[in-house]
C-alpha cells in the first residue's frame, strides 16, 4: 500500500516537472521566437527565400518587404539561359550578378535557377540538335556556373526534366533527345565549375508520392549509386487548392536517399486553405531535418506570374496576409535541423579534436558556409558526469558576425563570443549532449568550441 503510494506520488511530481520542463520550453521558445521569415527560418538552421526580378527593386514596397523578411534569394528569370547566353557563346550575367550583389549586402544565400531546361532557350539553342546541342548546353552548365563560383548555395541544375502523367519517364524535349544521359553530364559539368554549390534536381507536380516523384526518386537513387554528384532535390511546390497527404513522406523518401530537400517555388492558389496549406508545407518542411529551406515564388500575390491566384504571403500593399501568419507560426514552432553533420560539400566537419573543459564538457561545431555566411549548429556532450549548466567560448574569425542565434544566450556578436545555456537545455546527463545554433555573416573557416560547465 505504502510502495503504491509513494510510487503513485513519484508520478505526479514527475508529471509536475514535466509539465514545467514543457511550460519552460514554450515561454523561453516564444521568448526567442523569430518575427520575420528568415529569421524564424535561420532560428531553425534554415533558409525562408523569394524569388525576385530585378525589375522590381525601385519599387519601395516592394524592397521594404524582401529585405525585412527573406534571409535568400533566387532569380525569377535572370539566370535562365535566354537571359544569360543570349546569342551563342557571348553571355550577359549582368541582372544575376545584380541579384547575388544584392543578397550579399544583405547576408542572404542564393539560390541559382536554372542551367539547363525546355523552356525559355535562347532562339539559337532551340534551332540544335545532337552533339551540337550537347555540347552547346554542357558548355551553358560549365560557364554560367563558373561565373557564379563561390556565390550560389544550391543550383538548379536541371528543371523540369519528368513527363507528367502515369508513365514515371523522361519528358520529351531537345535536350532529352540528346540522349538521357544528359542530365547525369549537366551535373558532373556543373560539379567541376563551382564545387562548393549544391547541386539540385528540381520540379513541380512532384508534391507528394506518384509516378512522378517515384521517376525522380528513382533517377537520384541511381545517381547516388554510380556516384553522378547530385546534393539536392527541389520540389517546386505550385499548389491549388489541396495538398497531397503524402506531402511530408515524400520529402523524407528523398532525405532518406541522402540528398537534401527544398522546397523552392512555393505558391498557393487563395482558396478557404490557403493558410492552411502553406501551413502544411512549412511544418512539413521543419519535420524533415534534411529539409533546409522553403523559397516563395515572389513576394506580393501582383508580383506572382500566377495571375489572379492571389497564391502569395503578402497583398499588392505589402500586407501580411493569414497564410504568412501561419507558416511564420510553423517556422517558431517547428525543430531545428540536428547537429549531426551532413554529407553535402559544403559542410565543414570539425577539424580539431573537441576540447575538454576542466567543467567535463566537450563541444563540437559543423559548420554550413555559404558564400557570405553560414549557419553554426554546436553540440555540447557532457563527460563523465552530469551537467547543470555550461558555457561555450567560441572565437569567430575577423569579418564574421553573429546575426541570429537559438537555444543560447550570447555575449556580443562578433570576436570571442560567450554562449550559455538556456533555462531547458543546461541539463545533460554523463555522456548526454544537447546542442545550440547561431547564423553569421562572413567566413566561419575552422571554430575550435571550448566548453566548460557551470
Ligand atoms: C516562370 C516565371 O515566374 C515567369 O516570370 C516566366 O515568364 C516563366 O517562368 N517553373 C519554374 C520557373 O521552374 O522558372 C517558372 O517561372 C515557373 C514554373
Amino acid at each position: 500500500m505504502r510502495s503504491t503510494k509513494r510510487l503513485r506520488a513519484g508520478l505526479i511530481l514527475a508529471a509536475a516537472g514535466a509539465i514545467a520542463a514543457t511550460f519552460a520550453m514554450i515561454l523561453s521558445s516564444s521568448a526567442t521566437a523569430g518575427t520575420t521569415l528568415g529569421g524564424s527560418a535561420a532560428e531553425k538552421g534554415r533558409y525562408f527565400g523569394a524569388a525576385v526580378g530585378t525589375y522590381k527593386f525601385g519599387d519601395n514596397t516592394y524592397m521594404t518587404v524582401l529585405n525585412r523578411e527573406f534571409n535568400s534569394l533566387v532569380p525569377e528569370n535572370e539566370m535562365k539561359w535566354d537571359a544569360t547566353e543570349p546569342q551563342q557563346g557571348r553571355f550577359n550575367f549582368s541582372a544575376g550578378d545584380r541579384i547575388v550583389s544584392h543578397a550579399r549586402s544583405r547576408g542572404m544565400s542564393v539560390r541559382g535557377h536554372t542551367l539547363l531546361w525546355h523552356a525559355q532557350q535562347p532562339g539559337w539553342a532551340q534551332g540544335l540538335s545532337g552533339g551540337d546541342l550537347r555540347n552547346a548546353a554542357i558548355n551553358h552548365v560549365t560557364q554560367t556556373a563558373a561565373h557564379f563560383r563561390g556565390q550560389i548555395y544550391a543550383w538548379d541544375v536541371v528543371n523540369e526534366a519528368f513527363a507528367d502523367g502515369g508513365s514515371g519517364g523522361r519528358r520529351d524535349s531537345n535536350l532529352q533527345r540528346t540522349g538521357n544521359d544528359w542530365i547525369e553530364a549537366a551535373f558532373r559539368a556543373a560539379r567541376n565549375a563551382d564545387p562548393g554549390a549544391k547541386l539540385c534536381y528540381n520540379d513541380y507536380n512532384t508534391d507528394g508520392i506518384n509516378a512522378k516523384s517515384t521517376g525522380i526518386y528513382n533517377m537520384v537513387r541511381d545517381f547516388k549509386s554510380r556516384g553522378v554528384p547530385i546534393d539536392c532535390v527541389g520540389l517546386q511546390s505550385h499548389l491549388g487548392t489541396g495538398i497531397d497527404s503524402s506531402y511530408q513522406a515524400n520529402l523524407q523518401r528523398f532525405a532518406d536517399l541522402g540528398v537534401d530537400v527544398q522546397i523552392t517555388e512555393l505558391d498557393v492558389m487563395q482558396g478557404g486553405n490557403q493558410a492552411n496549406i502553406y501551413a502544411t508545407v512549412a511544418r512539413s518542411c521543419l519535420a524533415v531535418s534534411r529539409c533546409t529551406g522553403i523559397t516563395v515564388w515572389g513576394v506580393r500575390d501582383c508580383d506572382s506570374w500566377r495571375g489572379s491566384d492571389n497564391a502569395l504571403l503578402f497583398d499588392c500593399a505589402g500586407n501580411k496576409k493569414p497564410a504568412y501568419d501561419a507558416v511564420l507560426r510553423e517556422l517558431n514552432q517547428g525543430n531545428p535541423i540536428p547537429t549531426t553533420p551532413n554529407t553535402s560539400p559544403r559542410t565543414t566537419p570539425p577539424t580539431t579534436p573537441p576540447t575538454i573543459g576542466p567543467g567535463g564538457c566537450t563541444a563540437t561545431v559543423s559548420v554550413n558556409q555559404w558564400n557570405g555566411g553560414f549557419v553554426a549548429n554546436v553540440r555540447v556532450t557532457a563527460g563523465s558526469s552530469a551537467i547543470n549548466g555550461w558555457r561555450v567560448t567560441l572565437a569567430l574569425p575577423s569579418g564574421a558576425t553573429v546575426t541570429g542565434a537559438w537555444s543560447a544566450n550570447r555575449s556580443g556578436n562578433t570576436g570571442t563570443v560567450q554562449w550559455t545555456n538556456v533555462d531547458y537545455n543546461g541539463r545533460a546527463a554523463a555522456g548526454q549532449s544537447t546542442e545550440f545554433g547561431f547564423q553569421a555573416t562572413g567566413t566561419a573557416g575552422v571554430l575550435n568550441p571550448f566548453c566548460a560547465a557551470s
